[in-house]
Parts: structure tokens; sequence; C-alpha cells
């Protein structure tokens, strides 16, 4: 059921990628959100009157608790082994930034968290990338939110501008290996950004308590 006030304050992390960017058009574009802040770590190129941003350094997320004062995060953060440049440097921001702004938010009293992880998270997981976003899930999970809303997706589909050689494959291959994954493998179909970020926007009006995980079963 939607949330009945319909003035709904979002903060927004990861604004400036894939998900994150669809996000912040559903949300700037949907009335049922009265005002939208953005944390990031380089500026936005359109401000409109509706948007807050701050733009912050990560390891200092704490000089910021001023931008918690909101209904519902909405966690698009996420990195790359290659962009980040080692396992360690990839999970600071896929676990220890994530756990972070959750911690912060739960300290504001924010009732919902919404975080973008992966299909296959798993903190017990012996694939590294699976382990890191189980671990950002459970940190996440344990803290006092009415609600959590952890959306799984596989391979993201989306217009990107810098070259991921590993995903170009994936997509490259994925009408092909989509035709295999019916029934429980059905939610390692990719999936379009877009429908991630409608999915997710809904979400975060939405008054259900508990913590959720959600597929994409395309
Ligand atoms: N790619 C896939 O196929 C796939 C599949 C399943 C799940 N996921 C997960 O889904 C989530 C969203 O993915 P996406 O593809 O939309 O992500 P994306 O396009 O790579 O965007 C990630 C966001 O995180 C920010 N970010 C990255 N490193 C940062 C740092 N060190 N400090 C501060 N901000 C940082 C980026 O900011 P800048 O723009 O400044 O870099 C950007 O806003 C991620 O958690 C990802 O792991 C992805």
């Amino acid at each position: 059921m939607a949330n009945s006030s319909m003035e709904i304050r979002a903060l927004l992390v990861g604004a400036t990628g894939l998900v994150g960017g669809h996000c912040l058009g559903e949300l700037l574009y949907d009335n049922d959100f009265s005002a939208v802040t953005v944390l990031t770590r380089r500026p936005l190129d359109w401000v409109p009157p509706k948007l807050t941003v701050h733009v912050v350094d990560f390891d200092h997320l704490r000089d910021h608790a001023e931008a918690f004062n909101v209904d519902v995060v909405l966690c698009c953060l996420g990195t790359t082994h290659r962009a980040a440049g080692s396992p360690e440097a990839f999970a600071k921001v896929d676990h220890v930034y994530v756990a972070e702004l959750a911690r912060l938010a739960a300290a504001r009293g924010v009732p919902r968290f919404l975080l973008v992880s992966a299909v296959g998270a798993d903190p017990s997981s012996p694939v590294f990338y699976n382990r890191i976003k189980g671990r950002a899930e459970a940190a996440v999970s344990e803290l006092p939110f009415k609600a959590v809303h952890i959306l799984r997706p596989s391979l993201l589909l989306g217009q990107r501008w810098e070259p991921r050689p590993a995903e170009d494959w994936g997509k490259q291959f994925a009408p092909l290996w989509s035709w295999f994954l019916w029934g429980p493998l059905g939610r390692y179909r990719p999936v379009s950004a877009e429908t991630v970020a409608a999915c997710m926007v809904e979400l975060a009006k939405s008054d259900q308590e508990g913590v959720h995980i959600h597929y994409f079963n395309t």
C-alpha cells in the first residue's frame, strides 16, 4: 500500500550511475516526492529546485548527517574491481560506504532503506563479489529500520559511457543465455537499469515493513 502522506523526502546515493541516474529522473518527475537530496562525489550537470546536491568525500560521510533528514534512502552506490583498482578498494565502496550510509540513516531515524545489491549476494559465498554484496546487505538488514528493501538484479542493461569489457561480453550474449534461464534461474536474466530504478522508486513509496529481497525475473 502506498504511503498516505505522499510528501516523501528521498536521499539518493549513486545518482551519477546507471541505476541511480534513472532513479533520479523518476524521483524528480514523481510528485509523490517533495524533496530529493543527492550525496555524490562530483557535481551534477543540472539542479532543479526540488533537488539538493551535497558533493562529499565518502570517507567523511559523518560530516553530512543533516542530509539524512529524509523518509527514505535509495542506495545505488557501487564500483567495479577495474575502476576501484584493488579488492580492498572495491569492498570499501560496495560494503564499507554502504554500511556507513545505513548507520547514519538509522541514527537519524530514517524509516526505510533501499539498496541495489546483486543476484548471488551472500556473506559466506566463496565468490568475492557476492561475499561483499552479502556483507553490505547484512550490515543494512541488522539496523533498526522499519523497512529494508534489497534489490538483487543480474547483469544490468543500459547505456554506459565507459567501456566494461566483461559486461559488454555478457550483454552481447544475453539474448542467447537468457533463453536457457527459466524457473528459479530466471533471476539470472539481464534486466534493464530502468526497470530496476522504476521498481526502487515504487518501493520507496511503500509502507510495507520488514526486510524484503526482490529479484527480477524478466
Ligand atoms: N553492472 C551490473 O551489471 C550490475 C549487476 C548487478 C548488480 N549491480 C550493482 O547495482 C548497483 C548499481 O549499479 P550501476 O551499474 O548503476 O552502478 P554505476 O553505474 O557504476 O554507478 C555507481 C555509482 O556509485 C558511485 N561511486 C563509485 N565509486 C565511488 C566512490 N569511490 N565514492 C563515491 N561514489 C562512488 C558512482 O559515482 P561516479 O559517477 O562519481 O563514479 C556512481 O554514482 C551497484 O551496487 C552494482 O554493484 C551491477
